[in-house]
């Protein structure tokens, strides 16, 4: 007989045996879509998948039959908690490709870089303590954050990447009220899900910052490697004074993540405390996901594939961006990236993404909508959209099939008001000021000029 799970009684019964944290946690809104997303009928526009069909099973093959072959007792061991030291040489290979000269001691091999993300919160965040991310930031991001109960003070961006002259003003701001941030998060390449990138002066200046204030930063940069147009920038870790800045990596995007193998690279008393904290969360990464990337380096060019897979999604942003100019109103505004795998658009303000998804859903398409990437509620007429996941036919169809709810929605909303006139276009940079959302507290504080 089937029970029915998540029933009011059964939540009312539960809820008072969990821990303050497990209350006041926020969902991945880009996980919470997976289920939904899941489905044939729908074209998903919501995750970050990357294209895996493009990797040659051939190639799998040869690795994994090899590795069988050569390394059964030890691909089913047990491993070292910071990761097996050859495949640190794997990682110390891709940083040099990313300009960064990394002792493979400064490094721990991770869960994909998710579990980064997870354990330098951990390792760092007291409940009510404060970091600092981007406005939007990484939906993921988000559940890590909000478990530790940190209160996320969020910088706005721009086609530059976060404003660093607002990070100096909320700095002085939170000095005032005797705040030390535990750390600035940000994505710098690519933004997820901004899709911009920070430009070489805003670097310089954060890392000046970091040094000045003796403040960590963490660099998460899956899509470094993946440019398709204008010049590579070097990382935050590799700039003069980047000692403070931890470096998280991951093969998720370069090859697979499947595999679920990431990295960090910190300063070495952060990393000692951080093995621990991995030592309680998983005892080591997976020896076999390792053996894998390790046999792969030894048997490929890696880059190869890097080369292949950029190929694939320059093609497929450009299908998206000339499906944007198509189908999507002329009040709407989106980001044009030159790497990475997402769009960020926004729309006029009397459109809420979140009840737009439930319409596109009908339609048998999918965002992710803005909210999920902000801490405090704004975002509400942003989504991002993901072009990697499917190919160019999907991508103007699913583009063509949001534009169509979207016109839909306007409509309805010219009709409703009886405003004929071209809605209020949509604010470019998401936003200039900073805000707070206190999570330990579960309250909700706006600052700055908003
Ligand atoms: C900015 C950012 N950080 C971290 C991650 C997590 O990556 P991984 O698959 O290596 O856990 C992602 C995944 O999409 C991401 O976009």
């Amino acid at each position: 007989m089937s029970r029915q799970r998540n029933s009011k009684h059964d939540i009312e019964r539960y809820a008072r045996l969990f821990a303050q944290r497990a209350h006041v946690v926020k969902s991945s809104a880009m996980r919470d879509m997976m289920s939904i997303t899941d489905r044939p009928e729908v074209i998903s526009l919501a995750g970050g998948l990357p294209d895996t069909k493009s990797f040659p099973p051939e190639l799998l093959e040869s690795v994994m039959s090899q590795m069988a072959r050569t390394s059964s007792a030890e691909l089913l061991q047990y491993g070292p908690t910071e990761g097996l030291a050859a495949m640190k040489e794997c990682i110390v290979d891709v940083m040099s490709a990313e300009g960064i000269d990394a002792d493979p001691d400064d490094v721990v091999v991770t869960t994909g870089g998710q579990q980064v993300i997870d354990l330098v919160t951990r390792t760092l965040v007291d409940p009510g303590d404060t970091i600092i991310a981007e406005a939007p930031t990484y939906p993921g991001a988000v559940p890590s954050f909000s478990s530790f109960q940190a209160d996320v003070v969020q910088i706005g961006l721009d086609d530059d990447g976060m404003k660093i002259d607002v990070l100096e003003e909320t700095l002085a701001r939170l000095d005032r009220e005797g705040v030390t941030p535990k750390f600035i998060y940000t994505i710098p390449n690519f933004q997820n899900p901004g899709g911009v990138t920070m430009s070489l002066e805003r670097r310089r200046r954060l890392v000046k910052i970091a040094r000045e204030r003796e403040l960590l930063v963490l660099e998460d940069n899956p899509y470094g490697m993946l440019r398709y147009g204008g010049e590579p920038l070097p990382t935050l870790r590799s700039l003069d004074g980047g000692e403070f800045v931890m470096y998280l990596g991951t093969f998720s995007k370069i090859l697979s993540p499947g595999i679920r193998v990431g990295w960090l690279e910190a300063p070495a008393p952060v990393l000692a405390k951080v093995n621990i904290a991995k030592q309680a969360a998983d005892l080591c990464p997976s020896s076999l996901s390792q053996y894998l990337v390790m046999t792969y380096f030894a048997q490929a060019d890696w880059r190869d594939y890097v080369k292949t897979a950029c190929a694939i999604y320059e093609k497929r942003r450009d299908a998206m961006l000339g499906a944007l100019e198509r189908h999507f109103p002329p009040e709407a505004t989106w980001t044009r990236p030159e790497g990475g795998l997402f769009i960020w658009a926004t729309l006029p303000d009397v459109i809420n993404t979140t009840d737009l998804l439930a319409k596109a859903l009908s339609a048998n398409v999918a965002f992710v909508p803005g909210e999920g990437a902000f801490l405090d509620g704004r975002g509400r007429s942003s989504m991002r959209l993901n072009f990697s996941g499917v190919d160019e036919t999907m991508i103007v169809e699913g583009v063509r099939r949001i534009g169509e709810v979207i016109g839909g929605q306007l409509d309805l909303w010219r009709k409703m008001t009886g405003e004929h006139r071209a809605v209020r276009p949509p604010v470019k940079a998401e936003d200039a000021s900073a805000s707070v959302t206190s999570l330990a507290g579960r309250k909700l504080r706006r600052a700055g000029n908003e």
